[in-house]
């Protein structure tokens, strides 16, 4: 069986590129880094000849809801029309717990991205997951400002992102995979992600990561809602 993976090289994705071999599934890594843009529609579709399912772990980094919506209206949508195309019948779609309750930017294109995908006719799966215990960095990484980073004041209940994709790859190579399921850990209770959660992670590092200076990187968001500053 041979697994397209969308989001190859991010957080997720590079677990779930590690996962799917231990289930005898072959991969296609999907990134820009691997030569296929999500927004070009014949390299989704050459990318998806001969594959038998999808794990879309894409991702855009943003707080603004129309280049959320935008990102995951043209990605998604040109996966799915390069799955009809190509008689790809099953697709397993990463997205977060809470989208429907939550009013950030970001979320409105994850409700959008799953309604793509569970109207699209394949055989859908919609994961939706809490934050990952790397969530602190990818904060860190994105949303700072020289020494200064802007985190997020949040409950959650964190999994690994390991975790995550060792599901996602189980239910790719699944006899009857479901219709939608949740992972989260804590059932029962929330975590306080704080600046001491962001401090935490950014002590456990080492110097060399702690001395980057994201902000230079291109494709730099907006401020998210609800944050506080932190030195770092
Ligand atoms: N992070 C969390 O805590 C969390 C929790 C629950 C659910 N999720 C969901 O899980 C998904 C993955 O999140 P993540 O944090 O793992 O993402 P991430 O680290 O930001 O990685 C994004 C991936 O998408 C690829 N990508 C971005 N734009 C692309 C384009 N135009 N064409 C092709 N590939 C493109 C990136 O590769 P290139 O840059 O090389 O193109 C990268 O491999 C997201 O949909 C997110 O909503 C995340």
């Amino acid at each position: 069986m041979t697994i397209a993976v969308a989001g190859a090289t991010g957080a997720v994705g590079q677990h779930v590129v590690q996962a799917l071999p231990i289930r005898h599934a072959s991969v296609v890594p999907i990134a820009r880094s691997h030569g296929v843009d999500l927004f070009t529609v014949s390299g989704v579709e050459a990318a998806l000849r001969g594959v038998s399912a999808v794990i879309d772990v894409s991702n855009v980094v943003t707080t603004k809801r129309n280049e959320s919506v935008e990102f995951f209206t043209r990605a998604t949508g040109n996966l799915l029309r390069a799955c009809r195309l190509n008689g790809v019948e099953r697709y397993i779609l990463l997205s977060i717990v809470g989208i429907d309750d939550v009013p950030i930017g970001y979320y409105a294109g994850k409700r959008i991205q799953e309604r793509l995908v569970t109207e699209s006719g394949l055989t859908a799966t919609v994961v939706r997951s809490t934050q990952f215990h790397e969530f602190a960095g990818q904060m860190l990484d994105r949303f700072s400002i020289g020494r200064v980073a802007v985190v997020l004041k949040l409950l959650s209940r964190p999994v690994a992102a390991s975790a995550v994709a060792d599901r996602l790859a189980r239910i790719a190579v699944a006899p009857q995979p479901p219709a939608r399921i949740e992972i989260a850990l804590l059932p029962n209770g929330h975590f306080e992600m704080d600046q001491q959660t962001f401090k935490g992670w950014l002590e456990s590092q080492p110097r060399r990561r702690r001395r980057r200076h994201p902000s230079r990187r291109t494709n730099r968001p907006s401020r998210p809602a609800s944050t506080t500053a932190m030195t770092t």
